[in-house]
């Protein structure tokens, strides 16, 4: 039995979030319907923030409410506030991903609260679902590295997950928000996390500024990693985080994970089509490498001329 890895896009909430042309919302909702048919566990479909930090999902309610949802699939929203929390519950969303940065500075610059604010906050929120079914997940940012302060203690991403963990939360998602894990830094945090936190779902949020996205996945998996954020065509990036690019992409991880024999549940050929769809939705290129490639077990002729070529060589023996 090949080992079975859960997939969750992130596209159409960490990637749009920063295109500079807004997104119509039939063509995410047509996007959304499509990768809901590809095999994911989970898609982050929208944020409920404020419409004037992020004019580019201010659509959030009416994409929620037209979406065709697919039976298994987690429909999950980033929720940064109590005011985004009654959103996405009058949304329907089947979990709040709420989020904070482990980092003091990312969080004041992206959310404009202390940790300890952002805490108090969604707690709150943490609290006010409880009793209904919204399962909670909380993704903390930065969890290793911040652009601005640089290293991020292993220790201090404990800490807060712990203080979650205490509330009940469901799952956690360590955040690489701006590319700066490496593959023994994935391994050493998610073995850390797995061992102090067993029964707490754990989901890699790695970002491939640097090109070690692939390899991160690799090492997290190593160390019991099961649960991956990815991004079509690798859009993504973070508002407050200059120069930020890309989340691993989707399409180009379950390539490698299927052909080292993983099952990630995905329909690559789906998946590939969709992401192939996103440079006339977006109006630019993408980073993603497998849609333009194609996949490795696909076989290409040789040239036309092959037999003569062939003829020649073998000439040269004669
Ligand atoms: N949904 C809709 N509107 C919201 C909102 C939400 N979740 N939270 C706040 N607002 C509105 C307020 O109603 C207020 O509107 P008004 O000016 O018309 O009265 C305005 O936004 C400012 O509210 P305030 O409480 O002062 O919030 P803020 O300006 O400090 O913003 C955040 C706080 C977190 C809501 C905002 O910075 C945000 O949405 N940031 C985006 C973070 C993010 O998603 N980053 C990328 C992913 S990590
Ligand atoms: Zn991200």
């Amino acid at each position: 039995m090949n080992r079975r890895l859960y997939m969750q896009e992130v596209a159409t909430r960490d990637g749009f979030q920063i295109e500079p042309a807004f997104i119509p919302t039939d063509e995410k909702i047509a996007l959304i319907d499509a990768l809901s048919q590809a095999g994911y566990a989970k898609i982050e479909v929208t944020s409920f923030t404020s419409a004037s930090a992020i004019p580019a999902l201010r659509d959030a309610d009416e994409v929620m409410q037209r979406i065709a949802r697919a039976p298994g699939v987690v429909y999950t929203v980033l929720v940064p506030n109590a005011r985004g929390a009654e959103r996405a519950m009058a949304a329907r969303a089947d979990e709040f991903n709420l989020v904070m940065s482990v980092s003091e500075t990312h969080n004041t610059a992206n959310l404009r609260m202390t940790r300890e604010q952002s805490f108090k906050g969604l707690a709150a929120v943490i609290d006010a679902a409880r009793g209904t079914n919204v399962a909670i997940n909380v993704s903390l940012s930065t969890s290793f590295g911040c652009p601005m302060e640089g290293e991020v203690a292993r220790e201090e991403v404990l800490r807060w997950s712990a203080r979650f963990i205490e509330l009940g939360v469901d799952g956690i998602t360590l955040c690489d928000t701006t590319g700066m894990a490496h593959p023994r830094m994935a391994f050493e945090l998610t073995a850390a996390f797995r061992a102090r936190f067993p029964d707490t779902g754990l989901t890699l949020h790695f970002h491939n500024t640097r090109g070690m996205g692939g390899a991160n996945v690799l090492a997290a998996i190593e160390a019991g990693a099961d649960r991956f954020d990815a991004s079509l065509g690798g859009l993504g990036g973070c508002p407050y985080a200059p120069g930020a690019t890309g989340n691993i992409c989707t399409e180009d991880t379950a390539h490698m994970l299927d052909a080292m024999g993983y099952d990630t549940g995905l329909d690559l050929d789906k998946v590939v089509a969709a992401a192939r769809r996103l440079p006339e939705m977006i109006g630019h290129d993408i980073a993603g490498q497998v849609s333009k490639a194609g996949f490795i077990t696909q076989r290409h002729a040789p040239p036309i001329d092959y037999e003569a070529i062939r003829a020649r060589a073998l000439a040269r023996d004669a």
